[in-house]
């Protein structure tokens, strides 16, 4: 079959039907460009593996994008992971988020702490706990994925306590938690392969120096997360310098080492957010140009990749720490800032005294507000015992009303009966009896015939005291049916 064709192809030329070979070298070519773009795009893929199992590592920013991926190729290893969530586990997305993971890794190990990085006081609470742990708790490796960047065009914003958004979730958060989580890492054993995960960015290469701070009017979204990323480099290299100078108990030489890593631009969450500016409209145009998104950005999986070299690559235990990891290989660094002492010591110690300053502040202004707090719930305690008190009393008064009614009624009730008594003994009588004193007529309720009787020694005044109520009812009887002049019946 291909033979005639063949030698028709040779005699006859092409067929009709067969497109021009110009275009099919265009088509193919085209075709080729884009698949070879699209395969150099995606970047590498990591081929390093290592069991996870009985690990414990410590996630931010595993809730979406890189860090999502990261944590669950770490529950897939069998690592026991915990995320570090801005929401708190028993929020239903957390817990669903959680549970799907749980199903899809088949690790149960997987648990979130509530922390929000933009907060110095969250990261504290979270962070103390952990070391406040005898024996110190197991900890293999920190991932810090977790950051925030402010669209283009989008104003600055800071957090609760005064500092700027991105300076505080990208930098200060892993600076503060590294540093409070400083002794749990120093107390684990010198055999462990304990790893610290910084993600950074390539935008670190335009950041504006570290030395003079962002100026409000000189603030844009850009700069203020490459200069985040470039504090978080630099921070890098002087966190691996303090964990090796600690000199351990045992005199054995400190095991931790510091990963920075570079992604490489993928289609997360937080990447759509930007190129979408955060609108609507911007969401549009993204889906539009949704091909270019496709061809150029990694997929969140592939963009993982460095991350999980870092984490897995054997090789990475022997050597020094503080490196640059990207495309799955360790590179230098673009910037001669980035290992320069002086500018590490000073972001140190900047960033060192701002948490102080800042925690002292705001420990003053929780005390006040807790002092405030408990005045506002003395009062409305007060308040509540005032109106419990209130409804206590009106509730006495409906009930001694309704007795009250009752009583009143069993009168009108007696007088009926008595009224009706009289007539029909009248009627019996002829009317002759009509000047013969009744007393229940005067008083139907409490004249019952017991109290009617005189007691013994009526007329004494201790017979008065004995029964002061049916000797009041005689007496009062008494003197009306013979002109109040003594007790008669
Ligand atoms: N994507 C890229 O193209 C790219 C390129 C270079 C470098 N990187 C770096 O790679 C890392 C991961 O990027 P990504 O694009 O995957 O991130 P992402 O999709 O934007 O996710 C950011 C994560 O950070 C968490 N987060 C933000 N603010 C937080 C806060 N105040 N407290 C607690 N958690 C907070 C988010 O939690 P919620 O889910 O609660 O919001 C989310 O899990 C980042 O460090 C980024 O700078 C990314």
């Amino acid at each position: 079959m291909p033979l005639p064709f063949i030698v028709s192809l040779i005699f006859d030329g092409l067929p009709s039907w067969m497109p021009d070979p110009w275009r099919i070298a265009k088509v193919g070519g085209t075709l080729g460009a884009l698949a070879i773009t699209k395969r150099y795009m995606s970047g590498a893929e990591t081929l390093a593996e290592r069991d996870m199992h009985g690990r414990v590592v410590i996630i931010t920013g595993g809730t979406s994008g890189i860090g999502a991926v990261t944590a669950f190729e770490m529950a897939k290893r069998g690592a026991q992971v915990v995320l570090l969530t801005r929401q708190s586990p028993s929020d239903p997305y957390i817990s669903d988020f959680i549970g799907d993971m749980r199903e899809r890794a088949g690790n149960d190990l997987i648990y979130a702490e509530q922390v929000d990085l933009s907060s110095l006081h969250s990261i504290r609470k979270f962070a103390t706990r952990w070391i406040d742990n005898a024996p110190p708790r197991r900890l293999d490796m920190i991932i810090l994925c977790a950051a925030t960047m402010t669209p283009p065009g989008g104003t600055r914003t800071e957090n609760e306590e005064g500092i700027e958004s991105a300076w505080m979730v990208n930098y200060l958060a892993n600076f503060h938690l590294l540093g409070i989580l400083s002794p749990a890492i120093r107390a684990q054993p010198f055999d462990r392969d304990v790893r610290i995960i910084l993600a950074t960015c390539s935008s670190y290469i335009g950041s504006p120096p570290l030395d003079a701070p962002l100026d409000k009017k000189d603030w844009s979204p850009r700069k203020a997360y490459a200069r985040s990323k470039l504090a978080l480099m630099v921070f890098g290299q002087a966190y691996q310098k303090h964990l090796d100078s600690y000199k351990r108990p045992d005199q054995l030489p400190m095991n931790a080492r510091i990963f920075m890593v570079d992604p490489g631009f993928a289609r997360t969450p937080g990447m759509r957010l930007w190129l979408s500016r955060g609108s609507i409209w911007g969401l549009l145009v993204y889906i539009v140009m949704y091909a270019f998104a496709w061809l150029f950005l990694k997929n969140e999986s592939m963009a993982a990749q460095s991350v999980l070299h870092a984490v897995l690559d054997e090789s990475l235990i022997r050597g020094e720490g503080g490196k640059l990891i990207k495309e799955c290989m360790v590179v230098d660094c673009a910037r001669k800032d980035v290992k320069d002492e002086d500018v590490a010591k000073k972001l140190w110690e900047s960033s060192d005294s701002l948490i102080e300053h800042i925690e002292k502040e705001q420990a003053v202004v929780r005390a006040k507000a807790k002092k405030d707090q408990g005045k506002r719930d003395l009062e409305a305690k007060k308040e509540q015992e005032k109106r419990d008190q209130e409804a206590k009393n009106a509730q006495q008064v409906e009930e001694i009303e309704s007795l009250l009614g009752a009583i009143k009624k069993g009168k009108q009730k007696e007088a009926q009966k008595a009224k009706d008594g009289r007539k029909s003994k009248n009627g019996g009588e002829n009317g002759t009896a009509s000047d013969t004193h009744n007393s229940s007529h005067c008083h139907p309720v409490f004249f019952t015939e017991k109290l009617r009787r005189l007691p013994p020694s009526f007329g004494t005044a201790s017979a008065q005291q004995a029964n002061p109520v049916a000797h009041g009812y005689a007496y009062q009887d008494a003197q009306r049916s013979n002109g109040g002049k003594g007790a008669r019946l």
